[in-house]
């Protein structure tokens, strides 16, 4: 029997700084993790770079049932503390857009950097360690594992969600929810692609990697970034950042313009440029692949007419198509390729100072597998910093 003050499940983001902050309160700390590695998820983020965190991280970035749940660990431990660690361990990173932070080299150098600091704090960190069985005891909890067994007073469950299973996500945090009595609220894929009709499919074949800056809103949210067309539906980040607010059977309303009123663009190209067609007018801001596609899909009738020929109504249908195209996908890539998951273990059952669950004193939750998600741009990294943080100053 191995004895310790706390026991972390999972070695990701929100396990391993947690680790740091009870290891830098003097507490004996191990992590136990199934995967043959730490950070998986770290390792494959921002296309390999890790997208650690965001300049602009506010609560307004999170999606949760109760949306004032995160603010107090996102305040205790802020983007700029994470910043600041990252300085003191050197590593080059940059900005990338919308107050994006990346490293310059490798995802690997923030796994280092976490890893370091364990060892810096004496937390000791196991891979390929499954758990096989936790049970409440009168000193705190026993785990029989793959590697023995454990007592531990503090149990932290940090093994986030279900997205993308072949990196090791499992549904045991909420496995360990209901064990002791916690509600959790259910799960759904999120900050992924849509898939779209066969009919739809065929529509925009050869469109494959082509890209739009556009509006697109659902559910009355709005996101302005690309949409990308790919083989299988929509992607590109207004789409992933839309997905986390679509439900099945709702459209999305796609704004192809969104810096001009399109109607008042035709008229005057009408007047100025009477000979012109719309298929070059759309080109002026999309591609002209897009553009010549999009033509023939929706204004067949028209396209060979020059403006001039057009009627102010057909001029209004086509601002209209373009800037308020509603398109119903048929659903989502699902937690195959989705980075996140939305829903999870009910934050009315955790203290947001303590990460402790409200019915099972000495079993936490972090990370993830709360239901608290956060927008794409290094939010979701800034919760696991925040909430795992915040638990290990309280263990
Ligand atoms: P995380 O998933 O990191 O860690 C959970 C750990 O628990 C894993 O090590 C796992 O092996 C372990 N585990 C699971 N079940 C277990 C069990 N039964 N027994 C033992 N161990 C178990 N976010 C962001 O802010 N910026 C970004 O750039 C990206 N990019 C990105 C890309 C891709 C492809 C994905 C899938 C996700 C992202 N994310 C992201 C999201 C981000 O990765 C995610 O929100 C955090 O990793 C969540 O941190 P957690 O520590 O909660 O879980």
């Amino acid at each position: 029997m191995q004895k310790r003050d706390v026991i972390i499940i999972g070695a990701g983001a929100a396990g391993l700084m947690c680790a740091i902050s009870a290891g830098s309160r003097g507490k004996s700390v191990t992590v136990l993790d199934h995967a043959n590695k730490v950070g998986k998820k770290i390792l494959m983020s921002g296309g390999g770079r890790c997208n650690f965190t965001n300049y602009y991280t506010e609560p307004t970035n999170f999606l949760s049932e109760n949306e004032h749940f995160c603010k107090s660990a996102l305040s205790r431990y802020t983007q700029w503390d994470f910043i600041s660690l990252v300085e003191k361990h050197e590593i080059p990173y940059h900005e990338k857009k919308l107050g994006q932070l990346f490293c310059d080299n490798k995802a690997k150098d923030i796994v280092n950097m976490l890893l370091d600091e364990c060892s810096d704090v004496g937390a000791d960190v196991r891979t390929h360690c499954s758990i096989d069985k936790v049970e409440k005891t009168d000193k705190g909890f026993l785990l029989t594992s793959s590697q023995g067994k454990w007592q531990c007073q503090s149990l932290v469950i940090a093994t986030g969600a279900l997205s993308i299973p072949t990196m090791g996500a499992t549904g045991f945090g909420y496995d360990i929810a209901r064990q002791f009595g916690l509600k959790v609220l259910p799960t759904r894929a999120g900050l992924v692609p849509f898939t779209l009709t066969p009919k739809l499919l065929e529509d925009f074949e050869g469109l494959s990697g082509t890209s739009a800056d556009a509006l697109v809103s659902c559910n009355g949210v709005s996101f302005r970034e690309n949409i990308l067309f790919t083989h299988r539906g929509l992607s590109g980040p207004s789409i992933l950042q839309i997905s986390s607010y679509w439900e099945p059977g709702d459209a999305v309303e796609i704004n192809l313009f969104p810096d001009i009123d399109l109607y008042q663009t035709l008229k005057s190209v009408q007047q100025e440029r009477p000979k012109t067609h719309i298929n070059t007018v759309l080109a002026e801001t999309l591609t002209k692949k897009l553009a010549d596609r999009l033509t023939e899909l929706w204004f067949s009738s028209y396209k060979e007419k020059p403006l001039a020929e057009l009627s102010n109504e057909a001029l209004q249908t086509i601002a209209t198509q373009c800037q308020a195209w509603q398109l119903k996908p048929t659903g989502t890539e699902g937690y195959r390729t989705a980075e996140v998951t939305l829903g999870g273990v009910d934050t009315d059952e955790v203290s947001s100072k303590t990460f402790e669950a409200k019915k099972a004193p000495g079993l936490h939750f972090i990370g993830e597998v709360l239901d608290v998600t956060g927008h794409l741009g290094g939010f979701n990294f800034q919760w696991a910093w925040a909430s795992g943080h915040a638990c290990g100053q309280e263990l």
